[in-house]
């Protein structure tokens, strides 16, 4: 029996499809890179079915890519030809959400924002927050570690996850759906799961810790001089806001002005600045407005900043992370892409981004290098595009993109995963005896290499 029929047998034809019957969706995440049609795609309803499904592909050695909603950027959810995709969006439930112990239940192919939403209805937050949190799901969520817009306060995924279910890859369901925040017994097995790409099993629930919500906040956009300016406003709201600094999020000119015309979005500032950024303050103070308009006025006296404005309500806060959050629309406004989320310290980024986009241009003269990114966790991202290419010449710009990075002692990926898309340079930023210890794990968790094979570290 081939390894199809068996799924077919198994789990039926409305789990199991294949050919023509794969919806577009399911041949390729946002990394750009060509569709691949899946030996089949499995669509599972229960932790059982996905069990079942491995157990399957176990025993016949077919590769497996768990795919969530598709909106990693480093390949880590690409089908495989020769695998099968399995996709978690039929278990798509909150289960529960318990506001005693603040907590939150849900099935893996959960949005994102639905999660957040019922969070938000029993008074509590789920604070962790991405552009793309109405089209990500939880499952994929946790498997890139991601990152997002108030890290700074919250915290990477991994901080939120209190518990997971995962099957392994021989069908083994591991239950580890632990509620309390402090279990000290042995191991914390989840953490092997969180930002391992689906490497080592696949993710079916989750439990969440969940935030009291902020019940004050205020958001302000300012334009700065110049990158050494902006790394001192940093500084400044960082000792003036303490934990009530959510958000520290900077655009160059070079992504602000293209993006901004590319959708339409009012400046809010009368001048064009050196740099952009957005300062998300928010807590339980209701001074906090009072103490991030004070910061921001020492600020400019000290030259800190040039201008700046605080929004008036809620509706005005959000309309400045417009040009910020435009990440669906890069391709219709940009082109092809090659798109970096480096790390970079502090007291190196300001030369940085002037070096990395120089030296581009120096290169391809008419490059479009748009840099921007979550400062406060000194994450630089970095979308590249060549208008006069045929053909992007993405290796080329990645060479010369991680060689500054690892030069500079960053990281190739600080939030995004390496996927099929960095992992010529994974060495770059860990050492050889890190790496040997996680293929050490994928021997003995996958034996058979079918989770996810020729993705990140495998
Ligand atoms: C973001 O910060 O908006 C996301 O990581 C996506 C990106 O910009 O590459
Ligand atoms: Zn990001």
């Amino acid at each position: 029996m081939t390894v199809l029929s068996q799924l077919l047998a198994t789990l039926g034809p409305d789990v199991v499809t294949r050919g023509a019957a794969v919806p577009d969706r399911n041949r390729h995440d946002w990394s750009g890179d060509a569709p691949v049609e899946p030996l089949a795609l499995i669509r599972p309803r229960s932790v059982e079915e996905v069990s079942a499904a491995l157990r399957i592909c176990h025993a016949s050695h077919t590769p497996v890519v768990a795919q969530g909603g598709l909106t990693g950027i480093s390949g880590g959810a690409m089908p495989i030809a020769q695998g099968v995709a399995l996709s978690l969006e039929r278990m798509n439930r909150v289960i529960d959400v318990d506001p005693g112990q603040a907590t939150l239940s849900a099935e893996a192919g959960c949005l994102l924002e639905v999660a957040q939403n019922a969070a938000t209805e029993q008074g509590l937050m789920l604070a962790i927050d991405l552009g793309a949190r109405g089209s990500c799901t939880l499952g994929g969520v946790i498997s890139t570690n991601a990152g997002g817009n108030q890290v700074l306060r919250y915290g990477m995924t991994r901080e939120h996850v209190l518990g997971v279910e995962v099957v392994l890859a021989d069908g083994t369901i591991l239950p580890a759906m632990n509620r309390l925040l402090k279990n000290n017994v042995g191991i914390d097995l989840k953490h092997l799961f969180i930002g391992s790409e689906g490497l080592l099993g696949i993710v079916t629930k989750a439990v969440f810790r969940l935030q009291p919500r902020p019940t004050h906040g205020a958001t302000a956009f300012v334009g700065c001089a110049s990158s050494g300016a902006m790394l001192d406003l940093l500084r400044r709201v960082r000792a003036a806001l303490g934990p009530d600094l959510i958000s520290f999020e900077v655009m160059w000119p070079s992504f602000y002005d293209i993006m901004r015309e590319g959708i339409a979005a009012p400046h809010p500032l009368a001048e064009r600045h050196g740099v952009y950024v957005i300062v998300e303050a928010g807590g339980f103070d209701p001074q906090v407005r009072d103490r991030l308009e004070t910061c921001l006025a020492d600020a400019m006296a000290a030259g800190a900043l040039a201008d700046a404005v605080i929004g008036a309500n809620l509706r005005e806060d959000r309309s400045f992370w417009a040009v910020r959050e435009s990440v669906t629309h890069y391709a219709r406004i940009l082109g092809p892409l090659t798109a970096f989320d480096i790390g970079i310290p502090l007291d190196r980024m300001a030369a940085a981004v002037a070096d990395l986009e120089a030296a581009l241009r120096a290169r391809w003269p008419d490059v479009r290098a748009l840099s921007y990114g979550h400062m406060g966790d000194s994450n630089l991202h970095l979308v590249v595009n060549c208008p006069s290419a045929v053909v992007q010449p993405s290796k080329e710009i990645k060479a010369l993109v991680y060689g500054m990075t690892r030069d500079l002692g960053g990281t190739v990926s600080a939030e995004h995963g390496i996927g099929t898309s960095k992992r010529d340079v994974i060495g770059y930023s860990r050492s050889a005896e890190e790496l040997a210890t996680m293929r050490a794990l994928k021997a003995t968790l996958d034996p058979h290499t079918i989770l996810n094979p020729g993705k990140s570290f495998s």
